[in-house]
């Protein structure tokens, strides 16, 4: 912590001018820990209660924030991804914790609930922002179907050009037609 700085010349003598000092950065370190208490318990809050949350309080915040650990929505499959993935980087939570977290994050946090995208019907937008496609490639599959006809399979759709037909099947759940 760094000491206010007088002029030289100041009229405030030394003795008084250690005391203030030292005043000052006790006030300092208050407002540091107040700003930490407000940012933790803000962290805190945002969690809903339930088994498993004070595991994932302690293990999910030794790298990054809480916010970025609960910041997707997936099912069981993404989530066991994510806690390899942690696990990867260097997390060691027990397997007790393991199973406690992920049932939380499972519960808490799945997939959202969204009808899939009849590709047939969709525009750009619900193609990019539902199935990921980039703008480019969304644009395709309007042409495509424009010129075509409507898309009858999942085997029909790979056959766009610029579509990656691995991410068409990987998002096949999503997909009606
Ligand atoms: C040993 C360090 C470490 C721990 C502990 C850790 N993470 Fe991560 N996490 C990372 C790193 C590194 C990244 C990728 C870089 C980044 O985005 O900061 C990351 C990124 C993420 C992301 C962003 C999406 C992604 O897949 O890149 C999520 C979600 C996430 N972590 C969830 C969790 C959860 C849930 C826990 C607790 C079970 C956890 N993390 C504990 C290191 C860790």
């Amino acid at each position: 912590m760094t000491r206010p700085r007088f002029p030289r010349n100041s009229k405030i003598p030394i003795g008084r001018r250690i005391r203030i000092s030292h005043k000052m950065a006790v006030m300092a370190q208050h407002v540091g820990l107040l700003a930490w208490a407000c940012l933790f318990a803000a962290a805190a809050q945002e969690l809903p209660d339930g088994a498993g949350r004070a595991e994932l309080e302690k293990w999910c915040r030794n790298c990054h924030d809480l916010g970025k650990s609960v910041s997707v929505r997936q099912d069981r499959d993404g989530w066991t991804l994510t806690m390899t993935k942690m696990a990867g980087y260097g997390m060691k939570i027990t397997d007790q914790d393991y199973s406690l977290v992920l049932d939380y994050l499972v519960k808490n946090y799945p997939a959202e609930d969204l009808p899939p995208v009849n590709v047939n019907k969709a525009t750009a937008i619900e193609l990019e922002s539902r199935l990921g496609l980039k703008r480019s490639q969304a644009a395709s599959v309007l042409a495509y179907r424009a010129k075509n006809g409507d898309f009858k399979s999942l085997d029909d759709l790979k056959k766009v050009p610029q579509i990656d037909p691995e991410k068409i099947e990987a998002k096949k759940e999503r997909i009606t037609f």
